[in-house]
């Protein structure tokens, strides 16, 4: 499914489409179906993804809002859309991570599952081309990718996203392994630059397990050829109790 194309669009990702909004200052985010993995190297739809997304992170951004934390979501405008701010998307995704897996696993030669001994907070460089590598403060600052008031900010708001979340998923039975965070700078009443919560936070860039049975509900489900994405997806709307009923009906996965 396409998004429509009337308003004029500022910037297309992997799994969504960013428009010109209504007002100066804000856009629309529009989720698509398409899923990537491996820095693009694997494809597919799940279809009803998109929606199930918008959903959860709408749920979670206002959750997030509550507890304080800036965030650039505005408000939900239909099932695959949501009007947010605009920000200065800042060129780097951090990665929170309580339980090793994914690319941790693998560098460290630690066995999937393990706990770690404190949660950690990772920095990637933001770059399809050279395949987001992982990069240290001394990259950060040193290529003006943000300062280190920037750096200790995203970091002391990741760990309080990650409380939050923690608490928030092992309450429906599942367990925040890591995620993945993006931040944007915008200017402030006082004309101040401040630092807030953009992208979107669901199963797309987060890995939950069933706390009992250790299921895999996100997207490591269309990474490793486990089968039923979309039913994965549609657990945790449902555990979230947010489950929209335009996708009650099964959800199925197409690879490219
Ligand atoms: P990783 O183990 O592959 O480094 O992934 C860590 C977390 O970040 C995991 O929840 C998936 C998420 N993630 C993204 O959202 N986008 C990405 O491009 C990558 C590499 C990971
Ligand atoms: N989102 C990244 C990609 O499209 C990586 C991932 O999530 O595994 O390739």
């Amino acid at each position: 499914m396409l998004p429509r194309t009337r308003r004029r669009r500022i910037y297309e990702g992997k799994a969504k489409v960013m428009f010109e909004g209504p007002e100066p200052g804000t856009l629309i985010q529009y989720f698509k179906d398409d899923a990537t993995a491996f820095n693009n190297q694997k494809r597919g739809t799940i279809s009803g993804k998109g929606v199930l997304n918008n959903r959860i992170s709408e749920y979670i951004m206002i959750k997030l809002g509550e507890i304080g934390v800036p965030t650039h979501f505005m408000k939900r405008l239909n099932m695959r859309e949501q009007l947010v701010r605009q920000v200065e998307i800042i060129p780097l995704e951090v990665v929170a991570r309580n339980v090793a897996a994914g690319s941790l696993s693998k560098r460290f030669g630690l066995a999937e599952g393990t706990v770690l001994p404190r949660s950690v907070i990772e920095f990637y460089y933001k770059s399809d081309a050279l395949g987001d590598p992982m990069v240290a403060d001394e990259h950060i600052t040193a290529f003006g990718w943000a300062t280190p008031a920037e750096i200790d900010e995203m970091m002391s708001l990741t760990l309080r996203i990650n409380d939050y979340l923690t608490g928030l998923f092992l309450g429906i039975g599942l367990r925040l392994v890591d995620f993945k965070l993006e931040f944007g700078r915008v200017i402030d009443e006082n004309d101040n630059l401040r630092i807030i919560l953009a992208d979107e936070i669901s199963p797309d860039n987060c890995r939950l397990w069933d706390v009992k049975t250790n299921e895999k509900l996100d997207k490591d489900r269309f990474r490793q050829d486990l089968g039923q994405v979309g039913e994965a997806y549609q657990e945790v709307a449902r555990r979230l109790g947010i489950m929209p009923e335009a996708s009650a009906e099964p959800l199925k996965i197409e690879q490219e």
